[in-house]
């Protein structure tokens, strides 16, 4: 790198947990080859059958509670970073799991929503939820059932806190992708946005994602997380 960073955004996928025992999306194994994603992760599948909805994210959510999962290297290392770093710093996540906060991070945005919340239809109110939730739970603002959705984005639903997000890729002079497959949009597109302000792009991928960065890097998250963000606070 030619010069020390003053604006970091830094994006989040589904890889940055994996090695928390958090299942990605599209691995052979992963989370899309098990469920239909129009079943699950659409407006319309949970209009046709919202209890197979409610299932589908109350399991996510007792996986994410379970004891044995919890933030690991890659999450910590980012969190410590934030902390030491002086200049502008932001992290934006794709995964609807707790770990980036657990490890400490800050200054997060949640773009596809979070696991631990759900929202009543009618007021759009938020709430948090640790326990499972149903067609029959009882709304707490409405008090009455039916009212309440899991607080996720799905597909064909805007992300949250894109108007925050794009400011701060035009003003950032490093942007950085960590385990993203970089199939879904906008997301997928935040790389081009920083590059048009001139920002250096990285990618730090288990493997190979197709997306044109300036610098890859691959590695498990475990190992090039806590080596690439050492290695940038000591420039
Ligand atoms: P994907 O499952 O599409 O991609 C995960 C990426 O992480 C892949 O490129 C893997 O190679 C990489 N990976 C796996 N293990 C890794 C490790 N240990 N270290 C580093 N990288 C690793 O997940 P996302 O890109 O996050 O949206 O998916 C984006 C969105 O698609 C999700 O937020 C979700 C999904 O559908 C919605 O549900 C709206």
């Amino acid at each position: 790198m030619n010069s020390s960073p003053r604006s970091i955004v830094v994006l989040t996928g589904a890889g940055i947990s994996a090695e928390s025992g958090i299942e990605t999306f599209r691995a052979v194994d992963g989370l899309w080859a098990n469920h239909d994603v129009n079943d699950v992760a659409t407006p319309e599948g949970f209009e046709r059958n919202p209890q197979l909805v409610y299932q589908f994210y109350n399991q996510r959510r007792q996986q994410l509670l379970a004891e044995d999962i919890r933030p690991n290297a890659a999450h910590t290392a980012l969190a410590k970073f934030e902390h030491d770093f002086p200049g502008e710093f932001l992290l934006v996540t794709q995964n609807i799991d707790n770990l980036h906060e657990r490890a400490g991070s800050q200054n997060l945005l949640h773009m596809h929503g979070e696991l631990l919340k759900m929202r009543c239809l009618n007021s759009r109110m938020v709430f948090e939820t640790r326990e499972n939730f149903d067609f029959d739970t009882e709304c707490q603002c409405c008090r009455s059932p039916g009212n309440l959705r899991p607080h996720v984005v799905w597909f064909g639903e805007m992300p949250f806190f894109m108007n925050q997000i794009n400011m701060a890729l035009e003003a950032c002079d490093l942007f950085i992708a960590i385990g993203t497959s970089g199939n879904v949009y906008p997301a997928s597109g935040f790389y081009q946005t920083a590059k048009i302000r001139k920002a250096r792009t990285v990618e730090l991928n288990l493997d190979q994602t197709g997306s044109s960065f300036d610098t890859h890097v691959y590695g498990p998250a475990t190992e090039v997380v806590p080596e690439f963000f050492g290695d940038l606070l000591d420039q």
